[in-house]
């Protein structure tokens, strides 16, 4: 997992919990880092897992809630990071179909040692799309934010649902109905 998801996922808690979580979640960091992130680094995805799951300890907050938040936090970045990508799309459904086929490869290009899901997209009408997240990083609550904010950032209103077609979380369905 790139550097810079770290350093945003410390830059997120510095901001929603304080100072004194990033230290007390880099205090509990087992993993080879201790939690020292450079954004042009490469580390195990695991390591941000054991962040999540320390700071679902400390602050109570159930893992779901907080890999959801960081979705939104982390489009907020990318949204400043990567303009042209929005730019480029004119609604939230064209801007999710485009992330297979055009964004995440451009971001492979930019990055190869990055690790990306795959999805497949469904339009059922209008107004309705699936997408099927599939991913060993098994971080679908996080997609969910994700999706939730590029609905948010288009000013469409939609409901999203999700449900695991694998028990590990590795394959998600989501649907996306703009009300
Ligand atoms: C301009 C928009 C976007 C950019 C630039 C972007 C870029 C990235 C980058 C750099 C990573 C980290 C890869 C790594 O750490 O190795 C990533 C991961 C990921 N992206 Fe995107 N992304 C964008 C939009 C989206 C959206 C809208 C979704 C949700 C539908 C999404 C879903 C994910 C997920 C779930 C991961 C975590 C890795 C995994 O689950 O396997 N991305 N993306």
């Amino acid at each position: 997992m790139l550097g810079v998801v770290f350093t945003e996922f410390f830059e997120m808690v510095e901001d929603k919990f304080g100072y004194d979580m990033v230290d007390k979640l880099i205090e509990q960091s087992t993993s080879e880092s201790k939690g020292i992130y450079t954004a042009v680094g490469t580390y195990h995805h695991g390591e941000i897992v054991e962040h999540v799951v320390n700071l679902h300890k400390e602050s109570g907050l159930e893992i779901p809630l907080l890999l959801n938040t960081f979705g939104r936090y982390l489009h907020g970045t990318f949204v400043k990071n990567y303009s042209s990508f929005f730019e480029n799309a004119t609604n939230a459904f064209d801007f999710l179909e485009s992330i297979e086929n055009y964004i995440h490869v451009e971001v492979k290009k930019l990055y190869p040692d990055a690790e990306l899901p795959s999805f497949d997209s469904e339009r059922i009408t209008d107004n309705q799309m699936v997408l099927y997240y599939t991913s060993a990083r098994r971080l679908g609550d996080f997609a969910k934010g994700l999706i939730e904010q590029t609905m948010e950032y288009y000013e469409e209103t939609a409901e999203v649902t999700m449900e695991n077609l694998e028990a590990d979380g590795s394959k998600v369905k989501f649907v996306i109905t703009k009300k």
